[in-house]
């Protein structure tokens, strides 16, 4: 039996319900189902105008009822577990041309398992925005079968974020591709709001600023090349009120930092790919590092507190130091795409991607429109290295390298702001110094080195002894 529902979604927390509403809202009929009936219940009862497209169900047999054949099911249930064990219920109830859509955080070598193993057809998708976007119009990034992401592309791109009428839709490649460029989107998230973390400290520690002047900064910042919905948040973060006391919100909040895990698998592929992520590391050890609150305080007792106010850097130079980190740590991320693209064969539409990231996505941002046009124009070319972001980078290194400087002098700690440079500076030092560690590992165990007349697996005096 079947119904009539163009698609069925499963999961109604927070993403799952604003995700159902999102698909309703576009006038496509959709069955939904939870765990807890109650939540079922309560999502129908405050459908308003949805009501009409959505029908409720109780059981998973009902569920799977309602939705027109061949099935499209969207799981929005908690990464992990919860994904394998919905979709061995769901199994004994499908058709084999029935499609189960991950739209949650999985890892991507879970969607790679998933796609190969479950034996029913299998989309990963990698949904950004948080619950504003998935109500409203996320970034959406497939992966799977050309011929599968076909049949709910008209679905993905009704409700998806648009950016001058261009939905933030696509299909990234097979297999985990979809989840493995959400992935790289949430380490970038964690890069970009780490150094925005750095120099709110360094405004507020440094320069002895209020919270509301801080949020001002931001919210000036948002008018120039730095706007983002980033800053954009920060500045209101900072401006906000404590419900309890009425204290600056920030002034209550515990620094210690939680994590769900995507900023680590992002950490540990880039690892696995050889693709250097530090700004992205940085970020990952920093909340790390937060949640070390009894340490902190004890080294604080034994140092004395490592931040001193200073004067110096104005806020000219605080931007322009934030926008030089900001390109080196998307050109990280995209590095890492490109890394991806070798290792597995796929073919990630590099330009395509930071399209799709200009709306919708935590990270959006008025550069990734640049970033988009550099990648176009430039394919292949690390960011970095692109005639745009190289005019930029030469205008702002400077200014970077004054924070980390003053911010190091000073006892502010910037750990991604410095590898963001470190990284620029390795990258535009054509000898560097592993000469010593190739060096060092063949005087110790005979490793090889490549000599600079090319002959490769040569060794050094000790050899012969
Ligand atoms: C998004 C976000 C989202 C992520 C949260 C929290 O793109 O909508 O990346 O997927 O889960 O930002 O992540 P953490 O708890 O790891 O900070």
């Amino acid at each position: 039996m079947s119904g009539d529902a163009r698609i069925g979604l499963i999961g109604l927390g927070t993403m799952g319900a604003a995700l159902a509403s999102n698909i309703a809202e576009k006038g496509f009929d959709i069955a939904v189902f939870n765990r807890t009936t109650q939540v079922t219940r309560d999502f129908a009862a405050e459908a308003g105008d949805l009501a009409p497209k959505i029908t409720p169900t109780e059981t998973l047999e009902d569920f799977v009822a309602a939705i027109a054949t061949p099935r499209a099911i969207i799981l929005m249930v908690p990464a992990g577990d919860a994904v394998d064990g919905q979709i061995e219920a769901l199994k004994p109830l499908l058709g084999a041309d029935d499609l189960i859509i991950d739209c949650g955080n999985a890892n991507f070598h879970d969607t790679d398992r998933r796609e190969a193993e479950c034996g029913v057809p299998f989309l990963g998708v990698g949904v950004s925005g948080g619950e504003e976007g998935a109500r409203h119009g996320p970034s959406i990034m497939g992966g799977g079968d050309a011929a599968l992401w076909a049949r709910v592309e008209d679905v993905m791109t009704a409700i998806a974020a648009k950016h001058d009428g261009d939905p933030c839709a696509a299909l990234m490649g097979p297999g985990g591709a979809g989840h493995f460029v959400k992935m790289v989107h949430n380490g970038i998230e964690y890069a970009d709001m780490q150094m925005i973390a750095e120099v709110y400290g360094i405004l507020r520690d440094g320069h002895g600023m209020d919270y509301d002047a801080i949020g001002d900064v931001f919210a000036r910042w948002n008018e120039g090349p730095l706007e983002s919905y980033l800053i954009e948040i920060s500045g209101k973060v900072a401006h906000a009120r404590d419900v309890a006391t009425g204290d600056p919100l920030l002034s209550v909040i515990v620094d210690a930092a939680g994590q769900k895990g995507t900023g680590r698998w992002t950490v540990i592929e880039s690892q696995h790919r050889l693709a250097p992520v530090p700004a992205i590391e940085a970020a990952v050890v920093a909340r790390n590092l937060s949640g070390r609150l009894d340490e902190r305080a004890k080294g604080q007792s034994i140092f004395g507190t490592a931040p001193q106010p200073f004067d110096g850097l104005d806020h000219a130079t605080l931007e322009k130091g934030l926008i030089a980190g900001k390109i080196l740590c998307y050109a990280q991320g995209f590095e890492m795409l490109s890394a991806a693209t070798r290792d597995f064969g796929w073919d990630l539409p590099m330009s395509r991607i930071a399209q799709i990231w200009r709306q919708g996505c935590i990270i959006r941002s008025s550069m990734l429109d640049d970033m988009a046009s550099a990648l176009d124009a430039e394919p292949g070319t690390n960011l970095m290295f692109t005639d745009h972001f190289a005019a930029l980078l030469r205008d702002t290194h400077g200014a970077l390298r004054q924070v980390v400087a003053q911010a190091a002098l000073n006892g502010h700690p910037t750990p991604a702001l410095s590898s963001g440079l470190a990284y620029f500076d390795a990258m535009r030092t054509a000898r560097g110094t592993a000469d010593m560690v190739q060096g060092q590992r063949d005087f110790f165990g005979l490793h090889g080195f490549v000599h600079v007349n090319g002959k490769d697996d040569q060794h050094g005096p000790w050899a012969k002894d």
